[in-house]
């Protein structure tokens, strides 16, 4: 069989899911694929081909899981049920701080640098900051909750380990949101008062329980860990309990300390409410209607 007959064998309703399929076997893009139309495929590659197709149609496995990877911002990380696939939203959140630290450098100010990057998943937030900004960071912290998933990050972080320079001092850490820093090293109350610099990242998980439960797609349901999507009654829980451990730190070592978070719409003025008077919330990167990419800065007087 060659890859005209394929492509246009009617077992194959998805025509774009199974020209995905061909490109990862084959290691061709799409254009690729119309130049070897006529080139014949041997039967055990029709035959994998076939199962992953079936896995996708027939039993709700997303690509990304069926594959093995997933590409977030150009780059390639390891992917399978231990986590949430990244999303594409989420890649206007490493723009975003690209413009930012941008713009530290500008401004120049001799503090110590600190990424840290909230629920760190399969690690695309911190790793791709990272790699972006090669030896910006003196320290980095990407904390998750779950130790499987975790254990995933950390095959992500030696796979990128040659891209992120020499220079940051980078750690993986099972924690309860920023937990960790309250317990360990990190956060002395002797620690100049606005010495060190903080950018946080953190894609928590925002669906409101129910609207998960009923409104999301089934193959999400069945397939993805539903921990990493759900944040409670109106999905802000986890939003919360971060910002009331910052507050906490920021009481013995008030510093300097700029979040990126991803939500919903909605979710932003929930939060102005709540937290205005110690947050200053600013709307940067929009993803369709209703996702957004917020900028929080911590008010100096907090
Ligand atoms: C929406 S996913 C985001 C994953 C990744 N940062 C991304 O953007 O693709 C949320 C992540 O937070 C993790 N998580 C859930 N509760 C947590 C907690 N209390 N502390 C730290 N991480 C948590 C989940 O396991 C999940 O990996």
């Amino acid at each position: 069989m060659n890859i005209r007959n394929l492509l246009a064998d009617d077992t194959y309703q998805q025509k774009k899911v199974l020209e995905k399929i061909l490109c990862h076997h084959t290691g061709w893009d799409k254009a690729d694929l119309i130049r070897h139309y006529d080139e014949e495929i041997d039967s055990a590659l029709v035959e994998k081909i076939h199962e992953d197709y079936d896995a996708y149609n027939k039993n709700d496995k997303p690509l990304e899981y069926i594959f093995g990877y997933v590409e977030f911002f150009e780059r390639k990380f390891k992917i399978d049920g231990r986590s949430l696939i990244p999303r594409p939203e989420t890649e206007y959140m490493i723009e975003a701080v690209n413009e930012h630290v941008t713009q530290l450098k500008i401004e120049d100010w001799k503090l110590k640098r600190v990424l840290l990057d909230v629920g760190t998943g399969t690690g695309v937030l911190g790793m791709s900051v990272l790699m972006e900004n090669p030896d910006f960071f003196d320290e980095a912290y990407l904390t998750e909750y779950y130790e499987d998933t975790l254990s995933l990050a950390q095959e992500n972080f030696e796979q990128h380990q040659p891209s992120f320079g020499n220079k940051t001092k980078i750690r993986l850490i099972q924690s309860n949101l920023i937990q960790f820093m309250g317990e360990q090293w990190l956060i002395k109350a002797d620690k100049a008062p606005h010495s060190i610099d903080y950018t946080l990242v953190a894609n928590l998980p925002y669906i409101p329980d129910e609207v998960f439960d009923t409104q999301t797609e089934d193959n999400v349901r069945k397939r993805e860990p539903r921990p990493a999507f759900v944040g409670g009654d109106d999905g802000l829980d986890f939003y919360r309990e971060m910002f009331a451990q910052i507050f906490e730190y920021q009481k013995t070592s008030p510093q300097n300390r700029t979040m990126f978070l991803e939500m919903m719409t909605r979710q932003v003025d929930i939060l102005r409410k709540e937290f205005g008077d110690k947050i200053a919330f600013e709307e940067i990167k929009t993803f369709h209607f209703n996702i957004r990419i917020v900028k929080g800065v911590m008010l100096h007087s907090t």
